[in-house]
């Protein structure tokens, strides 16, 4: 059982930062979902979160860091549109694949050459990685803190049943609260002359577009073979993910005893449990996840979620409803 802390002092985040330096896990949140952090240069301490996600090892792992003078040790090179993405989205939801140094070593990115990396916008987080660094950190290294396959957590209670049986009593679980945008950062491919999306979320297409001044391709929407290679390395682009343990029906009518998540202004039917009524497709991503998981407290069989339309971040949501639906 690990410990959890609710009142993040100064102190604390440098106690936090202090038990990652000795190779201790810490469960952070960010604005997209909570993170399992790990000291990324620390073979052992990286090992462990596979071992507690129960995930395949040659998945590779998002690296944190808390300001861009921070991102030349891991990276060997940077073309100039992803310098203006930097400026432009850090902090905040959007993690840039680029050609890896010398210090990401293949623990880290499952022996690819390319390592990706993520300025978080949350205060906590990054207070944590601020600490860090101060202790000669380089980053940390964090997926979201569920065990393989399932949904992301977006509140430190949700870590704690996800992971809690899995970690030990010197790992750490920070709680600050619900996460505010609630799905994955957008992943952007930079190896390339071009950006390219490999997962979407809410840096959106055309907000990279209008920074980039470029062509941006969006790999999640092409199911050509070529892909399913690549999707085996981004494993949230793996087409059974994000899944709760009911099974989840889209856009279909839903039959009695089931539960519903749709926007507020469409009416429950009748015989259902209303797990959300969000107003807003910013409020239907930060609240999705917490939804699903109240289906599976209330022991549903089957959720059936009507899915937002649109474009933006609408795309991110049923990107990842596409993959639950799927189930596991
Ligand atoms: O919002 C987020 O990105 C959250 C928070 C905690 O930062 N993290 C997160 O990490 O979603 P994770 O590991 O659950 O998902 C990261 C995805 C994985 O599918 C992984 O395969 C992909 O990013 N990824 C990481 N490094 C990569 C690389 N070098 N090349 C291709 N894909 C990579
Ligand atoms: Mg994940």
């Amino acid at each position: 059982m690990s410990q959890f802390l609710s009142n993040c002092s100064v102190d604390a985040l440098a106690t936090a930062a202090q038990s990652l330096r000795e190779g201790s896990l810490v469960a952070f949140p960010t604005e997209t979902v909570y993170g399992l952090g790990a000291d990324a240069t620390n073979a052992q301490a990286v090992a462990r979160i596979y071992e507690v996600k129960g995930r395949p090892s040659d998945h590779p792992l998002i690296v944190h860091i808390a300001d861009l003078k921070y991102l030349e040790q891991w990276i060997s090179d940077i073309p100039e549109y992803a310098i203006s993405l930097t400026r432009e989205f850090w902090p905040g939801p959007m993690t840039l694949i680029l050609h890896r140094s010398e210090l990401a070593k293949d623990f880290i990115t499952g022996g690819q050459d390319s390592v990706g990396i993520r300025i978080p916008d949350n205060s906590l987080a990054l207070g944590l990685l601020e600490a860090f660094h101060k202790l000669g950190g380089a980053g940390i290294a964090a997926p979201s803190a569920n065990r393989f396959g399932q949904v992301s957590p977006t509140t430190a209670e949700a870590v704690q049943e996800e992971l809690g049986n899995y970690l030990s009593d010197t790992d750490l679980v920070l709680d600050g609260g619900p996460s505010v945008v609630g799905v994955e950062s957008t992943i952007i491919d930079c190896t390339g002359e071009l950006p390219r999306i490999l997962r979407p979320g809410a840096i959106t297409i055309e907000m990279i577009k209008e920074v980039s001044k470029l062509i941006v391709s969006d790999s999640t929407k092409n199911n050509s073979n070529d892909l399913k290679q690549e999707n085996i390395r981004v494993s949230g682009s793996l087409e059974n993910h994000y899944a709760p343990n009911a099974k989840v029906f889209l856009d279909l009518l839903p039959v009695r005893g089931s539960g519903f998540i749709a926007l507020s202004e469409i009416d429950t039917p009748d015989g259902v449990t209303r797990l959300a009524a969000p107003k807003t497709i910013e409020e239907f991503a930060r609240i999705l996840y917490s939804a699903l998981r109240a289906g599976d407290h209330q022991n549903l069989d089957s959720i059936y979620i009507a899915q937002p339309t649109g474009e933006g971040l609408a795309i991110a949501i049923r990107d990842r409803l596409s993959r639950s639906a799927k189930g596991r």
